[in-house]
């Protein structure tokens, strides 16, 4: 079942979201919901506070960039719980999108290694390295079980001038071809 997406400016994109254990109701069912709806979106990842559940839980399939970073060839995972225990290195800037603020993509600069402890589908604990691509997709998506989003990681300067776009976002006067939770929705859906 594909679930909409919260938009900007909801809280729960904005909360510390908390740990699950293996009890968690219907977790297999969310599982594959997101992935229905990462998919349907377009997306290279998605947590589950976007579809407005605050736990610690994201996917990720960055496959289609397996021609530009081979690395993404094989990189489909869950991450349950975890927890980044290390970044390392000169902060890189890469561009990055959010189907949280869809039509943005901005240039972001973070840290280009890290090493992330966490729990698949089957609550077997990994400890993993990651460096480049790979590393930023995790960082993007584990900001959002924080309650960060990239937004926050851009110059005040720059976030200024996208005041509009984001006020925009959250009032739902935006095209957009996913269903999506709009906080401030001024506007009747289509
Ligand atoms: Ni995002």
């Amino acid at each position: 079942m594909i679930l909409p997406i919260v938009a900007y400016g909801h809280p729960t994109l904005r909360k510390v979201a908390e740990n699950i254990d293996k009890d968690y109701p219907e977790l297999d069912n969310l599982i594959s919901d997101m992935w229905e709806t990462m998919y349907a979106a377009n997306g290279i990842g998605l947590a589950a506070p976007q579809v407005n559940r605050s736990i610690r839980l994201f996917v990720v399939d960055a496959t289609v960039y397996k021609d530009e970073y081979p690395e993404a060839a094989d990189f489909k995972k869950i991450f349950i719980n975890a927890i980044i225990e290390e970044e390392l290195g000169e902060e890189v800037v890469l561009g990055e999108g959010c189907l949280s603020l869809p039509g943005l993509h901005e240039d972001v600069s973070r840290k280009p290694m890290l090493r992330i402890r966490y729990l698949d589908e089957k609550f077997d604990e990994h400890i993993e390295s990651y460096d480049g691509f790979l590393a930023r997709v995790i960082q993007h998506e584990y900001d959002h079980i924080e309650g960060v989003l990239y937004v926050d990681r851009i110059s005040a300067f720059r976030r200024m001038l996208l005041k509009g776009k984001l006020r925009d976002i959250s009032n739902g006067d935006i095209d957009v071809d996913y269903r999506m939770i709009f906080p401030n929705l001024k506007r009747k859906l289509k």
